[in-house]
């Protein structure tokens, strides 16, 4: 296995005794779009600012291609602008006074490489860019989303080993978004470069990652694929953070084979599959998102009975607020449900996990039966 394009271990960074980075471990193969998602405050820029040297860390070390740039152990912190790395962040980085052309061939400048290599490079960059014909304009002829492929195309054109973006996308409005996620997917793509990206997008960085780090409080809670993040989150934050969840408290009553028979908080007998080992008596959250549940006509064996209580039109599907007994529902379904308010309906559990008082994410279950409507 070749070795990774950035291999971050054990990395902490503090601001005035806090941790800022808590410990911060990930790699990144080459080709490999890998993005650290969180909320707010929880550490991605700085992780990102350490990785570039622009903040020292405090512990830990950071490779790029096997170079050590920090080593806290050994005392090495080498200089951003000796580190192999391109960056853009969430302001238009270019300068408003120089064309395209000189935006894009200003790193190759200052390191004083030579006029036809420089204008060799600008092309390059301009074609991987798709921007024919752009070299001469100032940034003020540009829109916002030319502007910023202007400050990828100068962090590229030093051809580093690793691209740094940190929001690069959020000061644009919604559909030209769309449409540079999709570039930058092209770019990385074509480049085949490495991207370490950050945002708190959520959808942006499961549209864009082949792989995801969920960060809170300074720490990754999980690494994996978006997929996977999705339907096996480890635990109720990321479960949480990546998309829309209900909860329903209930108790285990009996296991057999792999049938799972529980109680849930209103007294409801249910019955779900699971292959999870999961003792009687335990307390559980069954967890199952929108799209998991089904609507059905009152009486339709195997559901929950409920009231619909809300309907909103998505454009794309129909999403409902169903009340059964003490729980609340949000059901994401397709369009041509024909439920209204005040519909007596039935509610089909399709799948979803069970978590623990911990938090922690403990099994997964499908196929609910409810007792009570079953007979
Ligand atoms: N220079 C600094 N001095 C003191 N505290 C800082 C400094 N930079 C960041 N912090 C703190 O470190 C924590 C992590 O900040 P960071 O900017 O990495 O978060 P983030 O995940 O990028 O958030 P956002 O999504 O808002 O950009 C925050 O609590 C922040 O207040
Ligand atoms: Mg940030």
């Amino acid at each position: 296995m070749s070795p990774p394009a950035l291999a971050v271990h054990n990395l902490v960074k503090q601001f005035a005794g806090t941790a800022a980075v808590d410990n911060v471990s990930f790699s990144l193969a080459e080709n490999e779009f890998f993005t650290l998602l969180g909320p707010s405050g929880c550490g991605k820029t700085t992780t990102l600012r350490c990785v570039a040297g622009l903040e020292q860390a405090d512990a830990g070390e950071i490779r790029i291609r096997e170079q050590v740039v920090f080593s806290g152990r050994d005392g090495v912190h080498v200089p951003t602008n000796h580190r192999p790395i391109g960056m853009v962040f969430q302001s238009y980085a270019v300068w408003p006074h120089m064309t395209v052309f000189e935006n894009i061939a200003y790193p190759l400048r200052v390191r004083g490489r030579p006029r036809s290599r420089i204008n060799d490079r600008v092309a390059q960059v301009l074609q991987i860019l798709d921007m024919p014909g752009m070299a001469s304009r100032m940034p003020s002829q540009l829109s916002g989303g030319q502007q910023q492929r202007v400050a990828l195309g100068r962090a590229l054109a030093m051809n580093p080993a690793v691209l740094l973006l940190d929001e690069p996308l959020s000061n644009l409005d919604a559909k030209l978004r769309e449409s540079m996620r999709a570039e930058l997917q092209l770019v990385q793509r074509t480049t085949g470069l490495p991207i370490l990206y950050v945002t708190h997008d959520q959808v942006e960085a499961m549209a864009l990652s082949d792989r995801i780090a969920v960060m809170s409080g300074g720490r990754v809670l999980q690494i994996a694929e978006p997929e996977a993040i999705y339907e096996r989150p480890s635990n109720r934050f990321v479960l949480d953070f990546i998309g829309a969840v209900n909860y329903l408290p209930s108790v285990v009553l009996e296991r057999s084979g792999e049938r799972l028979c529980l109680r849930a908080e209103d007294g409801t007998p249910l019955t779900v599959q699971t292959g999870s080992a999961l003792e009687s008596g335990r307390e559980l959250l069954m967890a199952v998102r929108p799209e998991d549940l089904r609507l059905e006509p009152e009486g339709t064996p195997c559901c929950l009975p409920g009231t619909v209580a809300l309907r909103s039109f998505l454009g794309n599907a129909l999403e409902f607020r169903v009340h059964c007994h003490k729980t609340s529902f949000r059901v994401q379904t397709e369009k041509e449900r024909p439920f209204q308010v005040g519909d007596r309906v039935a509610l089909r559990l399709h799948r979803g996990l069970f978590l623990a008082h911990d938090d922690k994410v403990v099994g997964i279950w499908h196929d609910l039966e409810n007792n009570l409507v079953h007979g």
